[in-house]
């Protein structure tokens, strides 16, 4: 399933919903441009790791599409291009991973000498490839996980990660709204997710669109909900999850997985392959992308912020990864090769 979070617009745009005005407004930026959408991902009016790595992917192709036609799609621009998207988020792996995968194929039908138009179709098509996979992996991460999900069960999540965050119905999103879909009675606890609202603007939109109950809290509520005997499971999804299992997910995930920990609930992560980063052993070795501290405290003068916008939570108290191809369980290192070999 696609949805209306990104599309392609006339020849050589990408169109995507600013989710900066999200629920009061439905507002489409056109963008034709690489160094638009690096505005777009960095001011977060398109965000969620899976769907920036589309939303980079689908603007390189929709400029060289542009740059196709006046001799301008060079193995340079394609470079630089790359690397700029690649550096708007530290975070999310997925969006160096589809930055590489395009340049990559750019790179090698440039040095196939193929015509300019020829190489911006493949670029085309790969970004395209990049988008319907994304939706076929969010489906089998929903019907995955919903096998963990019991009748009647009250789930809490954390930030948004359903059709405003991926190329599909979504990641911790997409267990959830498959577990509605066969009628298992879901009642969903939201929390707001500080500083930017990403659980009480976006999530709570997702949930009314697809007629999912639910409630928003602060986020400081999820420990006494628990407490209360309230949350039977928590869901949420991440932006890079190590070699050993370790997750980075928006900031307030670790203090969840803890609290969950404490209260005997299980705590499942929902994430594509994509978003797995072998290449680093461990959580610590995540880079954490630090945001501007109006965000929190907005123009207040002589108030100082610390912001940092992902934490990471140990794989020792995560219940299960929840993937494309199932359920992953520890020891999540020997779990994790095994799913990406
Ligand atoms: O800063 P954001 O809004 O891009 O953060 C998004 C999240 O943390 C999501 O949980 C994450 O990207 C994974 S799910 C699609």
């Amino acid at each position: 399933m696609h949805t209306d979070a990104i599309g392609w617009g006339p020849s050589g745009w990408v169109r995507v919903l600013d989710q900066t005005l999200l629920p009061g407004e439905v507002r489409y930026l056109e963008l034709h441009t690489v160094d638009g959408m690096v505005e777009a991902i960095r001011a977060l009016r398109v965000r969620g790791a899976p769907l920036i790595g589309i939303a980079a992917a689908m603007a390189l192709a929709a400029e060289a599409e542009q740059r196709a036609s006046v001799a301008g799609l060079t193995p340079a621009w394609l470079d630089a291009a790359a690397g700029r998207l690649a550096s708007t988020r530290p975070t999310a792996v997925n969006l160096g991973w589809a930055v590489e995968r395009m340049r990559r194929v750019g790179q090698g039908a440039l040095a196939r000498v193929e015509l300019p138009a020829r190489v911006a179709e493949h670029l085309h098509a790969e970004a395209q490839a990049i988008w319907d996979e994304d939706a076929a992996m969010c489906d089998g991460i929903g019907r995955a996980g919903v096998t963990v999900v019991p009748d009647g069960a009250s789930v809490l999540t954390h930030c948004n990660t359903g059709v405003l965050a991926t190329g599909g119905i979504g990641t911790a999103f997409g267990v959830i709204y498959t577990a509605h879909r066969e009628g298992k009675g879901l009642d969903v606890i939201a929390c707001e997710t500080r500083p930017l609202g990403q659980g009480d603007r976006l999530t709570s939109w997702e949930l009314e669109r697809a007629g999912i109950p639910h409630r928003v809290i602060v986020d400081g509520a999820a420990g006494w909900l628990m407490a209360q005997g309230e949350v039977d499971l928590v869901i949420t999804g991440a932006d890079r999850i190590a070699a050993n299992g370790d997750v980075a997910n928006k900031i307030g995930t670790y203090g969840l997985a803890v609290l969950a920990q404490a209260h005997g609930i299980p705590f499942y992560v929902a994430a594509p392959r994509t978003t797995f980063d072998r290449s680093l052993a461990s959580g610590d070795l995540i880079p954490i992308e630090q945001r501007a501290g109006a965000e929190i405290v907005g123009p207040l003068p002589g108030v100082s912020a610390y912001n940092p916008a992902f934490d990471v939570t140990p794989a020792e108290v995560v219940t299960g990864i929840i993937t494309d191809k199932g359920v992953l369980r520890p020891p999540y290192a020997a779990a994790i090769k095994r799913l990406l070999d």
